[in-house]
């Protein structure tokens, strides 16, 4: 059982100290991809230039660039909405970066009502993201908000 409510404590105390938002976003990918189980990437994508760039994550070699409106990210971004994805064989367009992941949860992030980019959890199992952690990592997302 994941321990959301530490997760998030631990957020809080991460922005509360520290100005830097690569920083902020390098810890929290890396608290992500440790306290949450069967996970094989957990990271961040910003925007830039109009499209998406690699972000601060932990796991394997990712792909450093999606367009809007592309993939399971990019889609997030274009619809401004939660994309929980039960098996990512289905989705239309799903870019794989690594060939384990089965499925996997993008919640957009914004700055001044603007999309600044999504937090992207991928994981080998299928069906991995419950309801509940799609409300527990975007309450995680809101406290990032304010770090970055
Ligand atoms: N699967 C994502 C690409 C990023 S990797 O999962 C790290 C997508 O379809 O947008």
């Amino acid at each position: 059982m994941t321990d959301y409510k530490l997760i998030i404590e631990t957020m809080k105390g991460i922005v509360a100290n520290c100005n830097y938002p690569i920083s902020v976003m390098a810890n929290g990918a890396a608290i992500l991809y440790n306290e949450l189980s069967d996970l094989n990437w957990a990271g961040f994508y910003l925007m830039e230039d109009g499209k998406l760039i690699l972000g601060p994550f932990q796991g394997k070699l990712a792909c450093m660039e999606i367009q809007v409106g592309k993939g399971v990210c990019g889609t997030a971004v274009a619809e401004r909405k939660v994309q929980r994805v039960a098996n990512v064989h289905e989705f239309p367009g799903h870019i794989a970066c690594d060939s384990a992941s089965n499925s996997e949860i993008v919640i957009p992030i914004y700055k001044d009502g603007e999309v600044f980019g999504v937090l992207d959890i991928d994981s080998p199992e299928f069906n991995r993201f419950s309801e509940e952690d799609e409300k527990n990592l975007t309450e995680f997302v809101r406290v990032l908000e304010t770090g970055i």
